[in-house]
C-alpha cells in the first residue's frame, strides 16, 4: 500500500460514504492488512449506524466503538448547528483519537461528516481535517442526474485548499435512466481526476461486506 490512510468524503450526505469505507476496509483487511477505522463525529440519535458498520468492517470489537466515534451529537444536523443545543465540539478530543487510531493501525480509512464544507465549528471545515491530517482523499459522488455539477464543484474546492485527491468514485448505479448510463463518460471527459466505478446498487451489500469487497476489488482504485 502507497499510503497510510485514506479519507472519504462525498458530495453530500447519503451518498455511500459508510458503505464505501466499509468496503475498502474489509477488502483491505481481508488481503491481511492492519487496517484501522475512525468517523471524526457523528450526528443523530444515540449510537452512530455509521461507526458500527465500520467497526464491523475492521472487525473490531464492541468495545473499540468510542474510539471509532470520538465525538456524537444527538441532533441530525451539521455539527456546529448541533452545537447550538448541545455544547461546542471538543476537536482536541477528537484530534487525540485520530492520533491514537493512526498509530494503531498500518493504514486508516477515515469516513467524513456529509460533503466537504460541512460546518464543524463556524470556523472549521470538514476540509481543514483533509488539510490537517494530510491524507488522500476519494469522493463519492452518485450515479444519478446531478452528479457532474454536484463533482466538479467538489473537484474543484480541495484542488483550491491543494488536497490531494484519489479520485472520484461513482456509487449507487442501477443503469435506469439516461443519466446514469452517461455520467461516468462524462465525468471522466471533465475532470482531471481518476475517475472510478460505477459501484452498482446492491441492497445486499450491507449485510454482505465480503460481497462489497469483492465488488470493490474490481474497481481498480489505487490504494487497494
Ligand atoms: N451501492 C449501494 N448499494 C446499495 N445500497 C447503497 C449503496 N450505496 C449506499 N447505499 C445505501 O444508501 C444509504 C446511504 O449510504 P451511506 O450510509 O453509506 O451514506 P453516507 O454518505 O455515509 O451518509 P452520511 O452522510 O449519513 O454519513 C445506506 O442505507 C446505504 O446502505
Ligand atoms: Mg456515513
Amino acid at each position: 500500500m502507497k499510503t497510510k490512510g485514506l479519507f472519504i468524503t462525498g458530495t453530500d450526505t447519503g451518498i455511500g460514504k459508510t458503505l464505501v469505507s466499509a468496503g475498502i476496509t474489509r477488502l483491505l483487511l481481508n488481503r491481511g492488512n492492519s487496517i484501522g477505522v475512525f468517523k471524526p463525529i457523528a450526528s443523530g440519535g444515540t449510537i452512530s449506524e455509521d461507526g458500527k458498520l465500520l467497526q464491523m468492517a475492521a472487525r473490531l470489537p464492541h468495545s473499540a466503538y468510542r474510539e471509532i466515534v470520538p465525538f456524537h451529537y444527538r441532533q441530525p444536523l451539521a455539527p456546529w448547528v448541533a452545537s447550538w443545543k448541545e455544547g461546542k465540539v471538543d476537536l482536541a478530543k477528537i484530534e487525540k483519537a485520530f492520533q491514537k487510531a493512526k498509530a494503531s493501525c498500518d493504514f486508516l480509512v477515515v469516513e467524513g461528516v456529509g460533503g466537504i464544507q460541512v460546518p464543524i465549528t463556524q470556523d472549521f471545515f470538514v476540509t481543514d481535517w483533509m488539510v490537517k491530517w494530510k491524507l488522500p482523499v476519494l469522493i463519492v459522488v452518485r450515479a444519478g442526474l446531478g452528479t457532474i455539477n454536484h463533482s466538479l464543484l467538489t473537484v474543484e474546492a480541495l484542488q483550491r485548499r491543494k488536497v490531494k485527491i484519489v479520485g472520484v468514485l461513482v456509487n449507487g448505479y442501477t443503469g435506469k435512466g439516461i443519466a446514469e448510463r452517461t455520467n461516468v463518460k462524462a465525468l471522466k471527459k471533465l475532470l482531471k481526476v481518476p475517475v472510478y466505478g460505477p459501484l452498482k446498487y446492491n441492497p445486499c451489500y450491507r449485510k454482505d461486506l465480503d460481497l462489497l469487497a469483492k465488488d470493490m476489488a474490481k474497481l481498480g482504485l489505487p490504494i487497494i
